[in-house]
């Protein structure tokens, strides 16, 4: 990324982030830095000496590995928060909604509370999509289960979309979208046609999708575009920068 980039994802405007590389007050891996286009790893950069922390609302997105909780803190376990950097994690941005223990992918984080609130909240109708592998052949009457609406023991799902992409005799390979997010949900939905998760992974909530530069473990600042455009499907108003 570009060093006026990278400076800039701490909080500071691009204008501000380009006089404080002028000044002198930037180095990537402890050299001074003066070229803004200098491509860097935003890991490396410091500004006065120190990581830059970031101070406006604090918005990224994460690849969420197996065997992380999304949660803020665990006695036993790594959290999505652990995966930050600590000048992020200072500002305890919390993660928009969950994904389960052994459910890999996208996990957006943020400071912006009624942002998070919005996305996980059935009324906005923030589309989540999964890439699930399940056993057994999917076939278009799941499709049409997960359509109408599948009865589960404590709730009726609204409807889903099914787009089956492999049907084997043993395994099946589906993306699914949902617009709400109950406990177990998707699990849930596909043991209940009689075809176990054996994986599950995020690719997408509304119109922010994981990005495929991401290994897993990794994560990155959403692009002013991408966070406009949640603020856009929840309603929420333009904010002056
Ligand atoms: N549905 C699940 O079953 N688990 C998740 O983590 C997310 C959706």
């Amino acid at each position: 990324m570009r060093l006026d980039k990278a400076v800039a994802l701490a909080g500071l405007t691009r204008s501000e982030a380009r006089k404080a590389i002028a000044a002198g007050r930037v180095s990537v891996d402890g050299q001074s830095a003066r070229d803004c286009a200098m491509q860097v790893d935003p890991a490396r950069v410091r500004v006065d000496g120190a990581e830059p922390v970031p101070t406006g609302e604090v918005y990224v997105m994460l690849n969420k590995p197996a065997g992380v909780v999304t949660a803020t803190e665990d006695r036993k376990l790594p959290t999505v928060l652990d995966l930050l950097p600590e000048a992020l994690r200072r500002r305890n941005p919390g993660p928009v909604g969950r994904l389960d223990r052994d459910v890999t992918g996208l996990v957006l984080l943020t400071t912006d509370g009624q942002l998070a609130h919005r996305l996980i909240s059935p009324r906005w109708k923030a589309e989540k999509v999964y890439h699930a592998k399940c056993e057994g052949t999917l076939a278009v009457r799941d499709v049409e289960a997960f359509a109408g609406g599948l009865a589960l023991s404590d709730f009726t799902a609204r409807p889903a979309r099914l787009d089956i992409l492999e049907a084997g005799a043993a395994q099946s390979v589906a993306d699914v979208a949902l617009t709400e997010g109950k406990f177990h949900q998707v699990k849930r939905m596909f043991a209940a046609v009689g075809h176990p998760l054996i994986e599950l992974a995020r690719l997408r909530i509304g119109c922010v999708a994981l990005d495929p530069a991401l290994a897993p473990g990794e994560w990155r600042a959403l692009t002013e575009e991408e966070v406009r455009g949640l603020r856009a499907m929840c309603g929420m108003e333009e904010r002056e920068s």
